[in-house]
């Protein structure tokens, strides 16, 4: 089922999200749900506080094929080391339109379980490493522009919601 995504100025976004404590057949359709919305959105991340849940999950796809069979599910992911830094450009599905670059760890390697509660480690370099580093953020209430400067980060979001008005989408103070 898709989901509606949430965004910038819900603060929902905003929350820490809650250790997921049950590997059920609620949470597998609620994995589903976020692949499902994040496929439908067109992004290479979806993370729960983005369809409006606090459970501390999130589903990557930096694959090609995009068709479900190289998705990654993350249920309690946690960073266990990160090297480099690198400047690259990022978006997110909750700030629709708007693009800038940050600086992130090069490579990451995060421990994370399935939707079975099975322990996993995935280590990403480029989009991956990226999309890894984004998503957790989310997981803690952090988005990609808390890492621009204050007045850069002021102007940014006051000019797109501008354009969000401008297309009629009503979003949160
Ligand atoms: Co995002």
């Amino acid at each position: 089922m898709i989901r509606p995504i949430r965004l910038l100025g819900d603060p929902i976004l905003r929350r820490s999200t809650d250790p997921v404590e049950r590997f059920d057949e609620d949470l597998a359709s609620f994995l589903d749900d976020l692949v499902d919305t994040m496929y439908h959105a067109e992004g290479v991340g979806l993370a729960a506080p983005q369809v409006g849940d606090s459970r501390r999950a999130t589903v990557i796809d930096v694959s090609e094929e995009r068709d479900g069979s190289l998705v990654l599910e993350l249920v309690n992911p946690r960073i266990l080391r990160s090297e480099g830094t690198i400047p690259s450009e990022e978006g997110c599905l909750s700030i629709p339109g708007l693009t800038e670059t940050i600086e992130r760890a090069a490579e990451v390697e995060v421990e994370y379980q399935d939707r079975h509660g099975e322990r996993n480690v995935v280590a990403g370099t480029e989009l991956l490493s990226r999309a890894l580093q984004h998503e957790i953020d989310h997981l803690n209430g952090i988005l990609f522009i808390d890492y621009l400067g204050p007045l850069k980060r002021r102007l940014v979001v006051r000019e797109w919601r501008r354009s969000m008005a401008e297309q009629g989408i009503q979003v949160a103070d």
